[in-house]
């Protein structure tokens, strides 16, 4: 978004706070998993963490339904046409266009990130280093099926890792060239953008009670599992 210095601007509630929390959780999670699963270290807190990750971005495939505003996937995520349509205008410098949330590119970059993390989670599932450490599932599987899994758990980092640099080259191109502050949206959950296209504007508030539900549901859920078969 280039907008001149001078263009009236409104601020627009954008990031819901579970949706913050889960991105910089995430940032986090991901860092330690990678550490600990390369360097073959804190193992056990590796398979905790993974857990973690699993229930954040199961929580957040129902939030693409159910959440805020511009949490939900129908409201970023765009034909694969008219994604690729608009990646001009995306990367253009001199672009004026103006999208509140995921713009329709890195709305797929988003998908393709929840995609990655799940199928590593559940792969984790059914991995063994053969030494100390083995997925809850891997006393329950062939042992084809397990090293079928553990392969996927050792490749899948590289492409998620050349993903990861993607977004963040994305993020700050588009904070650095376009000035549009996302990192700043995804700490504060506030965006500016111009008062002109303030008719298309929805602001994307915490509904409480929903989020409350798929908490206590998704603990409960990781509870029962971790005490059964953890
Ligand atoms: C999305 C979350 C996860 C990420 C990002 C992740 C990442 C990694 C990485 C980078 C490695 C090292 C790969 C290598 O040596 O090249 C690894 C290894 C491993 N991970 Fe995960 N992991 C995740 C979830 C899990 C889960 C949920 C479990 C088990 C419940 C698990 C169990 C293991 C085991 C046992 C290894 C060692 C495999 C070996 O050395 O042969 N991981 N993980
Ligand atoms: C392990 C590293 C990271 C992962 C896995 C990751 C993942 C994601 C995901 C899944 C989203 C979509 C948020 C949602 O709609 O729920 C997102 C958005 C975003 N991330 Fe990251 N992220 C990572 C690192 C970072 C870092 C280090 C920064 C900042 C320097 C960053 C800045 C952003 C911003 C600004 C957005 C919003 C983009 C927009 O406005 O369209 N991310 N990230």
């Amino acid at each position: 978004m280039s907008s001149p210095s001078d263009t009236p601007v409104q601020k627009v509630k954008v990031w819901d706070i579970s949706i913050r929390i889960f991105h910089w959780a995430l940032v986090a999670l991901i860092g330690f998993l990678w550490w600990s699963g390369t360097e073959g270290v804190e193992m056990e807190n590796h398979v905790l963490a993974g857990y973690t990750v699993l229930g954040l971005i199961i929580y957040r495939i129902i939030w693409g339904f159910i959440g805020s505003h511009h949490a939900r996937f129908i409201n970023f995520v765009r034909s694969p046409i008219k994604a690729l349509k608009s990646v001009p205008d995306v990367i253009s410098v001199r672009s004026d266009s103006h999208h509140v949330g995921h713009n329709p590119v890195g709305g797929w970059m988003v998908v393709a990130l929840i995609l990655i993390l799940l199928a590593q989670g559940i792969s984790g599932l059914g991995t063994t280093d053969d030494i100390f450490i083995d997925g809850p599932l891997v006393a329950y599987i062939s042992e084809d099926l397990v090293y079928w899994l553990t392969d996927i758990h050792l490749m899948l980092p590289d492409f998620l890792i050349a993903l990861v640099i993607l977004h963040l080259a994305a993020v700050l191109f588009h904070d650095t060239f376009k000035r549009e502050r996302l990192i700043q949206a995804m700490i504060t959950g506030v965006k500016k953008v111009p008062e002109s296209i303030s008719d298309s504007i929805r602001h994307s508030e915490l509904p409480a009670l929903r989020f409350l539900i798929v908490v206590a549901l998704l603990s409960g859920i990781g509870w029962w599992l971790i005490t059964h078969y953890g």
